[in-house]
């Protein structure tokens, strides 16, 4: 029989998880469902009781309930303790359990980006110190790099997730003028802010004119498909890459927690990349 999953968020109408889930599942002749809930914060502890009372099987979390879901679940995993969101809840021994897979998703895109699999080597740039910044970095950090600086207009969130980061690798915070400076230095680049995105087009995180040629530069950014800033580091010879790896990674993974069953990665990044309007990235 179909089990029913589902994502939990304020406002959803936009949301394409249910597209790409609903998708792999009918591709996998699976009977399964995935169901947008739009709970406002009002709703959210009423709401997670009637998902536990209808037995989702597992369910997604966004914005703006990351933070605020994690008193209202049995546990919490540490990496999503550490990053300080949950963005998957999966149901194990009747427990209700919180993930983030936001995290591991981007890593496991980044991975593909290195030309040798030496992200302990790799001297990491992570531009913004909100939700996604937090998601990104932890991981990185709990994976092991040879530095990884933060920047951030604030100064002090940047320095408050350098000390988590610090537990698990050399961590730092710097300001956005220092990281224009010393772009030369990293080999990874990412902007985890939403500078540049769309109707923005003209704006960038950072300037690139001291970017070295082979730099990794991902955005996480996938409205527009390639940023300015993205387009501007790919003329400088960097490799580059947007936020659809890791949007299609995190739901993969969330699908392979509930199922067991490993996803047509290929297949759900086309069905993102159709629903947005282009096969060009
Ligand atoms: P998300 O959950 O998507 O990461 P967020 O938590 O609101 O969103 O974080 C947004 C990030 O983008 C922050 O790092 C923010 O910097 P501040 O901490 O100084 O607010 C950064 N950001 C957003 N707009 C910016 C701008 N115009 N210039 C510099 N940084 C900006």
């Amino acid at each position: 029989m179909g089990k029913l999953y589902g994502l939990i968020g304020h406002p959803i109408a936009h949301s394409m998880s249910p597209m790409m889930h609903n998708g792999e599942f009918k591709e996998l002749g699976l009977s399964h469902h995935y169901q947008a809930f739009d709970l406002s914060p009002e709703q959210l502890e009423d709401g997670v009781e009637a998902m536990k009372m209808l037995d989702i099987q597992g369910f997604n979390v966004t914005i703006p309930h990351k933070v605020a879901i994690i008193p209202l679940l049995d546990e919490v995993e540490q990496e999503a303790l550490d990053i300080g969101a949950v963005n998957t809840v999966y149901k194990q021994d009747g427990k209700y359990i919180g993930t983030n897979t936001d995290g591991k998703g981007y890593l496991l895109s980044l991975l593909t980006l290195l030309q040798e699999n030496d992200l302990e080597n790799k001297k990491v740039l992570v531009i913004g110190a909100g939700g996604a910044a937090r998601a990104v970095a932890v991981s990185i950090a709990r994976a092991g790099v040879l530095s990884l600086s933060l920047a951030n207009r604030t100064l002090e969130k940047a320095e408050n997730l350098s000390s988590v980061c610090n537990s698990y690798t050399s961590a730092n915070a710097i300001t956005l003028q220092e990281a224009e400076a010393e772009l030369h230095h990293f080999d990874v680049v990412i902007n985890t802010t939403s500078i540049g995105m769309s109707p923005h087009l003209d704006r960038m995180p950072l300037s690139v004119e001291r970017l070295n040629e082979g730099t990794v530069v991902s955005d996480l950014i996938y409205n527009p498909l390639e940023t300015k800033w993205l387009k501007l580091s790919k003329q400088k010879g960097a490799v580059t890459d947007n936020g659809i790896s890791m949007f299609v990674e995190q739901g993969a993974l969330a699908f392979e927690k509930w199922t067991g069953i490993t996803p047509d990665r290929q297949r759900m990044r086309n069905a993102v990349l159709k629903e947005l309007g282009g096969y060009s990235c």
